[in-house]
């Protein structure tokens, strides 16, 4: 078996509202991009980390990251989907000749994973079906109908999703085409995957692991990154 992890990068952050994409903001020195991807650069089992990046990046060459031999990089697509599948290309080129090769997934946007996590991933994940990292809800889970709670859900039926997801290369590039070619918007790899009839494996993560959406996510995230430096 042979690993490796795909970071799509090629979002605009219209959400953050800097005008610029958020992957390059940063925090405690290093860019968000930097922390997301180093926990993978760290694991020596992980053979390459494909960075996808926008058509327009002006950033990623000024990074010492670029000139990683362990980074490669392709340009992203319009839709998440699209800039993974790019990814996942290249992570073809270069394991050809390999029969059984696993993808990690993981967004630019999540800096404070724990490299622990993606071990256990890595061990805990399906060997068919795959799995992510994920955790179960705390709060009470509300149906809305026009601003109003017309139902309240059993909260043990519903997991977060989080990244890294980890599935079989070939199995996910048949899935998000798949997905692409529907019209369908997926936000993860997982859903991809259960269209196509998989069950990925929900493995537990850690609420450290935000993903920064909205300005006030960053301090959040120092937060976290500050408690992993001790
Ligand atoms: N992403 C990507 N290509 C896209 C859209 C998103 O590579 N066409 C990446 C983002 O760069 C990010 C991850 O997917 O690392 C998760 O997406 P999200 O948090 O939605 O980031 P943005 O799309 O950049 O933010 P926003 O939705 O607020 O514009
Ligand atoms: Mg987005």
């Amino acid at each position: 078996t042979r690993y490796w992890a795909v970071v799509p990068a090629a979002g605009g952050g219209t959400r953050m509202n800097l005008g610029r994409p958020k992957q390059y903001v940063e925090l405690r020195a290093r860019t968000l991009l930097e922390w997301s991807v180093a926990p993978f650069l760290d694991l020596g089992w992980i053979d390459g980390v494909v960075l996808v990046l926008a058509r327009n990046d002006g950033e990623y060459a000024r990074l010492p990251l670029s000139r990683h031999p362990r980074v490669h990089t392709a340009i992203g697509g319009a839709a998440r989907a699209e800039s993974v599948l790019a990814g996942l290309a290249v992570v073809a080129e270069h394991s050809r000749g390999f029969r059984d090769v696993r993808v990690l997934v993981h967004d630019a946007a999540r800096p404070c994973v724990a490299r622990s996590d993606i071990e256990r991933l890595r061990d805990e994940a399906d060997e068919r079906h795959g799995g992510l990292l994920a955790l179960p809800l705390t709060d009470t889970l509300k149906r809305s109908q026009h601003n109003r709670s017309v139902e309240t859900l059993d909260r043990r039926e519903f997991w977060r999703a989080q990244t890294p997801q980890l599935f079989g290369l070939e199995a996910l590039r048949a899935a998000l085409r798949e997905s692409i070619d529907a019209g369908i918007e997926v936000t993860d790899e997982a859903s991809a995957m259960e269209r196509a009839g998989v069950q990925p494996r929900l493995v537990r993560g850690r609420e450290s692991n935000i993903k920064v959406t909205f300005p006030e996510d960053l301090r959040l995230a120092d937060f976290w990154l500050a408690r992993q430096e001790q």
